[in-house]
């Protein structure tokens, strides 16, 4: 089987032995390349036609408790200057997200127990009854299954947890071996038993990743059955103990984006801010690939470059939500076109 038959059983079952899905992502060339991304932008279309869904990021807190390896606001980064937003504060990102045309609203921070369970409720429900068209989406880390029952309850739709690598020695090295890969697989399973529109996802090119673990994390994504997955490649932060190591790959990147797309038809799958920060037409690429979701910042101007969790993350320009207008046009540049609308799962 060449790797034209194999992007075609891929279309076909949605799923390949492991072997296969090994030796597509070490051994596409050019051509083969091409014709993933072909198929994939086919499988999407038939989907999702030409639309693109955005989502105003709301990076609420870099506070956090937890000391990942890979990323800037992690607890010992003493140099992070830390802040949090108000409640008003979030309330006044998603007015002007509105006015914008945004009807999905992304609360992501660090695992900050500041916020507690009654805080959190508090700003969810000002959200829902703010602005009751649009959607919820959580973003901040491992909690309680009571909680995530009552943020749910509060009015909250959709949750994004990485779930970074499930291979556990590779989890473990990520986390410097404190923390277990099952706790965050206990975390995804609850959060869609609840349902919640579930997102996992991972870094491509994070230190210690071999071909092996990309193809253990397709294989759990077929199986889990996320509504949404988030990949963007690995990038350095200097701060960090991975600051020396070498950032992932455009293609491997795109190789992930194009796959999972023809695995799960449905999926919302975001062209990541670290896409288009490794590379800077990385965005448009990652529609090309199968991506149909962008994600630009909404928070506060002053707050957005103290919310790094790799170098070179941009806070302008088209990542910046006030600057929808040319984000479109970048869309519109890849025969997509950004739409005002929730942009549920396809299966919800
Ligand atoms: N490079 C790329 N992505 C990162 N993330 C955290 N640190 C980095 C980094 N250095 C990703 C993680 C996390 C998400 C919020 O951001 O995958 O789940």
């Amino acid at each position: 089987m060449d790797n034209r038959d194999r992007i075609m059983r891929l279309r076909e079952e949605m799923v390949l032995p492991r072997a296969d899905f090994a030796e597509l992502l070490t051994s596409m060339s050019k051509e083969d390349e091409e014709f993933l991304y072909a198929q994939a932008r086919d499988v999407r279309e038939s989907v999702y036609g030409k639309e693109v869904y955005i989502r105003g990021l709301i990076e609420f807190t870099n506070y956090c408790r937890k000391d990942c390896l890979y990323c800037g606001i992690r607890a010992s980064n003493k140099d992070c200057d830390r802040y949090r937003l108000s409640k008003e504060q979030i309330m006044e990102c998603a007015q002007i997200g509105y006015e914008l045309g945004f009807r999905t609203f992304v609360l992501q921070g660090g695992e900050d127990m500041t916020f507690t369970d009654e805080e959190m409720c508090a700003i969810i429900s000002g959200l829902r009854k703010g602005w009751p068209d649009c959607a919820i989406t959580l973003s901040i880390g491992e909690r309680e299954r009571e909680s995530y029952e009552a943020y749910f309850a509060a009015g909250a739709n959709r949750f994004l947890l990485r779930h970074e690598s499930v291979t556990p020695d590779h989890y473990a090295g990520l986390h410097g071996g404190k923390l277990s890969i099952d706790t965050r697989l206990k975390c995804l399973k609850d959060l869609k038993d609840i349902g919640f529109q579930t997102g996992c996802g991972i870094m491509v090119g994070s230190p210690g990743q071999t071909v092996e673990h990309l193809v253990n994390d397709l294989m759990f994504m077929k199986e889990f059955g996320p509504h949404m997955v988030g990949m963007g490649p690995f990038i350095p932060h200097a701060r960090t103990p991975f600051r020396d190591k070498p950032a992932g790959s455009l293609e491997d990147t795109l190789h992930m984006l194009g796959i999972v797309r023809l695995m799960m038809p449905e999926v919302l799958l975001p062209a990541t801010t670290a896409l288009g920060t490794i590379i800077p037409t990385g965005r448009e690429l990652g529609l090309l690939a199968g991506a149909n979701v962008v994600m630009p910042n909404l928070s506060p101007k002053q707050f957005r470059s103290k919310y790094t969790l790799y170098n070179g993350k941009p806070a302008t320009g088209e990542e910046a939500a006030e600057s929808v207008d040319k984000l479109r046009a970048k869309v519109e540049s890849t025969g997509y076109r950004v739409v005002t609308a929730r942009g549920d799962h396809a299966g919800t």
